[in-house]
């Protein structure tokens, strides 16, 4: 029997200013990359040099960097709702430019993010 989930937990709409330092987990890959809590998912993801991780503006417009979070608890900035709608928002999908971590999280990538780090050579 698989353990249960840890509880999601969007924490709040701030920025954490106090550094702490976690780990962001890939489900498909079971990659993990370090990430500090005033990073986002993104920059450590792209920060760790993995081939396939899309970085478009990282500011919540362009939606290449879709994910749905697993497990774990962050907090996020406003995201485009022409990529994160509030039912996708609801079921922690969210874009990873936008979330920074509280704890160790678990993503799961959707979207052009799930096309690029999957593409065949
Ligand atoms: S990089 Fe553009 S929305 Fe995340």
């Amino acid at each position: 029997m698989p353990a249960p989930m840890p509880m999601l937990r969007p924490v709040s709409n701030d920025v954490p200013t106090t550094t702490e330092r976690h780990q962001v987990l890939i489900d498909e890959t079971g990659e993990s990359f370090g990430c500090a809590s005033t990073e986002s998912a993104l920059h450590a993801l792209a920060r760790s040099g993995r081939k396939g991780i899309p970085v478009g503006c990282r500011g919540g417009g362009c939606g290449v960097c879709k994910v749905q979070v697993l497990a774990g608890s962050y907090s996020k900035r406003a995201m485009s709702r022409c990529h994160v709608s509030e039912a996708e928002e609801a079921c922690q999908q969210v874009l990873a430019c936008c979330i920074y971590p509280h704890s160790d999280l678990k993503l799961r990538v959707l979207g052009k993010m799930q096309k690029a780090l999957f593409r065949k050579p």
